[in-house]
């Protein structure tokens, strides 16, 4: 029981008894505000209990649009007979400011935005601070991953996403280095995306667009792109796979998904070995308290096989003290370890001897990185597939 109309869908899904509406809602004439209306009181009028609007794909909505819920809502509180749910999104502009006064006109209008701490580490992950770290990640990164990319199908001329971009380094290599005709790069954070549009700005690139987005609610109609990446996302997120249809939903069919992910448990160093690795277990262990896997790589195979992709390729990526300029790798290894020991440590509410601990293999390490008798890796894997055609 579906409303479609040029702009716009409403479907119901009568397991959750909600309403998605989809697209732009720009209603024109008293006929189209009735017309929703009259849709959203039907459906009221056979269920019991909880009935929900979800607003996460609605891109805008305009006074009309609005006067057609207000309706609704005082028809509902008039019945008594039903709960109202609404959904917001937080990445999208007029959602926020809108939505709330619907739970002004009746108290049984219950109110929820999705994307506020939708995943245990969302807080530290979105804020500014990170940006340093992903920044010296993707300087040690780039000149491994950029052939990587090629071998797995990224061609100039191609349409690309970025999904999870974070603050832009990577998406911006990739328009000035391997040329597509348009690259989109969508983070659900406001300071990455401030961050990555002002790189653009700054360097002059114009094969690119960057804006806020949710990966697991995405904007982009299907088909749309050749090539679509998410890189070093899926491990931060309790249901991947959510992504990961998104990711696929987007491609076009015969276009690949490029997916790459942490593997703490190919990180190894020598001297202070056992130290090394013990911490990086350690770690691995707590990012699970935080939702985290940063044990993903060894599983992206899987995944992808899973969801039926074509032609999967598989890749190590090793950073290492040899192909990796040893300044660079040890301001990542202090910013793992800041982010480890304190903000997760702090997080998780470790004690002083567990955050020693955790400390004592980052601090191996950077010796490690710091001797030139030492050695020592950070490893990811990389795993793609096609999407396939029929
Ligand atoms: C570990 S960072 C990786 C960023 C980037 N791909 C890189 O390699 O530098 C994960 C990114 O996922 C973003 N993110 C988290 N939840 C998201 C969501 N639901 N939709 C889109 N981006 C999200 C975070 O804001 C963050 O920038």
């Amino acid at each position: 029981m579906n409303l479609t109309k040029s702009t716009y869908t409403l479907i119901y899904d009568p397991l959750d008894q909600q309403v998605s509406f989809e697209g732009i809602l720009r209603l024109v004439s008293p006929n189209d505000v009735n017309e929703i209306y009259s849709y959203l009181v039907d459906i009221h009028n056979r269920i019991q209990g909880t009935f929900r609007l979800n607003f996460r794909r609605l891109r805008y909505i305009n006074a009309a649009g609005v006067k057609a819920l207000s309706l609704f809502v005082k028809y509902a509180q008039v019945k008594n007979k039903l709960t109202l749910h609404i959904i917001a999104s937080g990445v999208i502009a007029w959602s926020e400011r809108v939505l709330p006064n619907l739970c002004q006109i009746w108290d049984k209008v219950e109110y929820t935005v999705y994307d506020h701490n939708f995943y245990k580490s969302q807080e530290i992950i979105e804020d500014g601070e990170f940006i340093p770290l992903l920044r010296n990640q993707t300087r040690i990164i780039w000149p491994l991953e950029k052939e990587v990319l090629i071998k797995h199908g990224l061609k100039k001329g191609s349409r690309v996403a970025d999904i999870c971009c974070g603050c832009g380094d990577t998406p911006l290599l990739i328009s000035r280095e391997l040329q597509p005709s348009f690259l989109l790069g969508i983070d659900h954070s406001k300071a990455a995306i401030d961050y990555a549009r002002s790189s653009q700005k700054q360097f002059n690139i114009n094969n690119a667009e960057f804006q806020r987005g949710d990966a697991t609610t995405l904007m982009m109609s299907d088909n749309s792109f050749d090539f679509v990446l998410c890189r070093l996302s899926l491990q931060i997120f309790s249901q991947p796979d959510l992504i990961l249809k998104e990711l696929i939903r987007i491609t076009k069919p015969g276009g690949r998904i490029y997916t790459l992910c942490e593997e703490y448990d190919t990180i190894i160093g020598y001297p202070e070995s056992a130290t090394i690795r013990e911490t990086y277990r350690l770690a691995s262990e707590y990012g699970d308290d935080m939702g985290m896997d940063l044990r993903q790589g060894k599983k992206l195979f899987n995944m992808l096989a899973d969801a039926k992709l074509e032609d999967i390729m598989v890749d190590h990526i090793t950073v290492d003290t040899n192909n990796a300029n040893r300044e660079a790798f040890s301001k990542v290894v202090e910013s793992w370890r800041h982010f480890s020991v304190y903000t997760i440590g702090d997080s998780l509410g470790l004690t002083d001897k567990q955050k020693a601990t955790l400390k004592a293999g980052y601090d191996a390490q950077l010796r490690t990185i710091r001797s030139p008798y030492g050695y020592t890796t950070w490893g990811m894997v990389a795993c793609s597939g096609r999407k396939p055609i029929r």
